[in-house]
């Protein structure tokens, strides 16, 4: 594997970090429950720095899912690893994402986050691969829009490396 090639500065991500924050502090209310829902794993930086620079009273919860066998993800089956400890019914969910590439995973999340009868489900993820998507997904909070790229860093990875650097760099997984 080549090694990362910068894409996203560290610099670039707290800025826009900060600004998706304030936003968000923004647009849910001082008196909504707010829910912050991480996917495991790669959401686990992203959601730190996020939760951290809300202003406004939130929770975290984590979930984790897997698609199912080798090489299926286009195929849309996704499967639940492990669902929210906490009760949301009631309460305004954000899930937390840090990429959206097919869109599969984030549809998926949202129809089993609103079977729990939350009082909304809204979606922020930091990168998004806009023509890898497969299904119309909406993501209302979103950071940067990539082109098609095997990217690292901050929590994303490539066979579990690089999930720690604190850019996002570009790798070809071919090497
Ligand atoms: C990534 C990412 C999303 C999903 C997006 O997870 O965190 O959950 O893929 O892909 P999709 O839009 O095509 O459904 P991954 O399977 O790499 O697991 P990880 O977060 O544990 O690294």
């Amino acid at each position: 594997m080549s090694l990362p090639v910068v894409l996203i500065s560290e610099e670039e991500i707290q800025q826009r970090v900060a600004a998706l924050a304030e936003r968000i502090s923004d647009e849910y209310g001082d008196d909504d429950e707010l829910v912050l829902v991480g996917v495991l794993k790669g959401s686990f930086i992203f959601l730190a720095d996020l939760a951290r620079k809300l202003t406004i009273p939130r929770t975290i919860e984590f979930i984790a899912v897997s698609s199912y066998g080798s090489g299926s993800k286009s195929t849309g089956a996704v499967r639940l690893v492990m669902d929210v400890r906490g009760n949301i019914e009631d309460k305004h969910v954000l899930i937390v994402e840090d990429i959206v590439d097919t869109g599969h995973t984030l549809k998926y999340l949202i129809g089993m986050l609103e079977s729990h009868r939350p009082a909304s489900v809204k979606t922020c993820a930091l990168v998004r691969k806009a023509e890898r998507a497969e299904v119309d997904v909406s993501v209302d909070y979103l950071g940067f829009d990539i082109g098609d790229e095997w990217v690292v860093g901050y929590g994303l990875d490539y066979a579990e490396q690089n999930r720690t650097l604190p850019y996002i760099g570009v790798v070809k997984p071919t090497d």
